[in-house]
């Protein structure tokens, strides 16, 4: 990184300023860092920032608060960049994309600093100020200075009343300005969801906050009781829906816990553990012994049917098209309490023969929109495109779990997203082709969870749930 003085520095300078060298603040430097890698690489944050964090611990520029910060300073900038782009951009007199993207970072790093953040105005601005002459030079720092001390003068409401249009004028892009969405995602999610403003409000809020850590205690290997006990009670909470899960306080590193590190219990959502609860305990007649997780990476769901096959004498094959992602599945697995096989295959050119299982899932590959709240870039790389690019594989997995499973027997289709075009769109065309399906109402199998729909599917969302925004709906074969 430069940290030299740049060619407009070398400048005679006058009396009395004598050149200072810039101060490396280890925590923005960070921060900056990770935002370039997500914008130049293509990388996601989650992924990007642990082992960074670890850089620096190890040599011994954070402590946990630092660590803390950094994290928030990046997650926030990502999450708000919408917001923080339109303050950016009332602020300068040039269009936004003529900025450089790593000026752009430092300015956004610094106004969710300035307005996201409690940090006081001076520290947030001269620190900002001192990152920008380390990673930009001092020609560049002027810039970053001047445009944050106009951010400076407002706070964020005062802001948005400037720079968002009004609701009544158009309440989508005011949703999107305020809530900092993707407009194309503030209308998806609006449709899926229904109602009027403040339910969509809320939604959008949810996705900007940092979601809390579940465990899960996995099935046959130990219980959600024994896993507070051990987690410690004073940091958990058991789950709100399903019996298997533990919330973890704020701050609280999974990794750091035995019943973690065993396999006995993993990280998952615990609407993920409603979903693969439903598949499991839906009504079949007959034999329930052959039970696919068709797209079974990284395994979440699959260990925790894996687990519940073993308590009734069933069998889980866990099948994956990635074979790293394979991998990871028969890591998840690994230690399950009864038999169970992990292969790498092609959902939509199966090895199995048709009518051979009693139950599938099918948690299908998706835009992801249901679960912005854990990556929070990627609300701004999905485009409306993608969905085109999904929409047949979808329809062929279910179309061939349709295939797979036998007379009698159950596929759950799955995604955590919630665009109706990935979710019942989906669903209604292949049943529209097959005289042997039908839908069956999933909402009785999420007993106790409130406002999961109209049915016969079910949607949970982060703001009513707590969860990820996932979907399912149960098709029964009956010929
Ligand atoms: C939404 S993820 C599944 C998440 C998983 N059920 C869990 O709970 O951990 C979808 C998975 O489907 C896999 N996949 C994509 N295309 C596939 C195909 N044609 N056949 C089987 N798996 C596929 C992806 O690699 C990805 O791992």
């Amino acid at each position: 990184m430069n940290d030299q003085p740049s060619s407009s520095n070398r400048r005679p300078r006058k009396p009395g300023k004598p050149y200072r060298r810039p101060q490396k603040d280890p925590v923005r430097m960070l921060a900056f860092e990770a935002l370039r890698a997500v914008d130049e690489r293509d990388a996601y944050a989650n992924l990007v920032l642990p082992p960074l964090l670890r850089k620096a611990r190890d040599k011994g520029d954070f402590d946990a608060r630092d660590a803390a910060l950094a994290t928030e300073l990046v997650y926030g900038t990502l999450r708000r960049q919408g917001t923080y782009d339109a303050i950016v951009a009332a602020c300068i007199d040039r269009p936004l994309r003529e900025v450089d993207p790593p000026v752009l970072d430092v300015l956004n790093l610094g106004v969710h600093q300035l307005l996201g953040t409690r940090i006081p105005t001076h520290a947030a601005v001269s620190a900002s100020v001192e990152l920008a002459r380390v990673v930009l030079g001092d020609g560049r720092a002027k810039f970053v200075n001047a445009v944050l001390r106009k951010v400076s003068a407002d706070d964020l409401d005062g802001w948005l009343a400037k720079v968002a249009p009004s609701y009544d004028e158009d309440p989508e892009d005011h949703l999107a300005v305020v809530h900092s969405h993707p407009r194309w995602v503030v209308s998806a999610l609006w449709d899926s969801l229904g109602g009027g403003r403040a339910g969509i409000e809320d939604l959008l809020e949810a996705d900007n906050e940092r979601p809390e850590v579940t465990l899960v205690a996995r099935p046959g290997r130990t219980t959600a009781e024994a896993v507070l006990t051990e987690v410690g009670e004073e940091s958990a909470l058991p789950g709100r829906w399903s019996p298997y899960a533990v919330r973890l306080a704020e701050g609280g590193e999974p990794g750091s816990f035995d019943v973690v590190k065993s396999g006995r219990a993993g990280v998952q959502d615990e609407g993920s553990q409603l979903v693969a609860l439903a598949l499991a305990n839906a009504p079949i007649e007959g034999s329930d012994r052959k039970w696919l997780d068709g797209c079974a990476g990284p395994g979440g769901k699959a260990a925790m049917l894996a687990g519940l096959a073993a308590e009734r004498g069933a069998v889980l094959l866990a099948s994956e098209k990635q074979p790293h992602r394979a991998g990871l599945v028969a890591k998840a697995l690994d230690g399950n309490p009864g038999p169970y096989q992990v292969i790498a295959a092609d959902g939509t050119r199966p090895p199995w023969l048709p009518g051979t299982f009693d139950r599938i899932l099918m948690d299908v590959p998706c835009t992801g929109l249901g679960a912005l709240r854990r990556r929070p870039e990627a609300r701004w790389r999905r485009r409306i495109e993608d969905l085109e690019g999904f929409a047949p594989l979808q329809r062929s997995l279910l179309r061939g779990a349709l295939e797979a499973v036998r007379v009698g027997g159950v596929v759950g289709y799955a995604t955590c997203s919630p665009h109706l075009a990935e979710t019942r769109a989906v669903v209604d065309d292949v049943l529209k082709g097959n005289d042997g399906a039908e839908l069956i109402d999933a909402r009785p199998l999420l007993e106790g969870v409130p406002a999961v729909g109209d049915g016969p599917d079910i949607q949970l969302w982060p703001h009513l749930h707590g969860t990820d925004a996932m979907y399912l709906a149960l098709i029964r074969r009956t010929a």
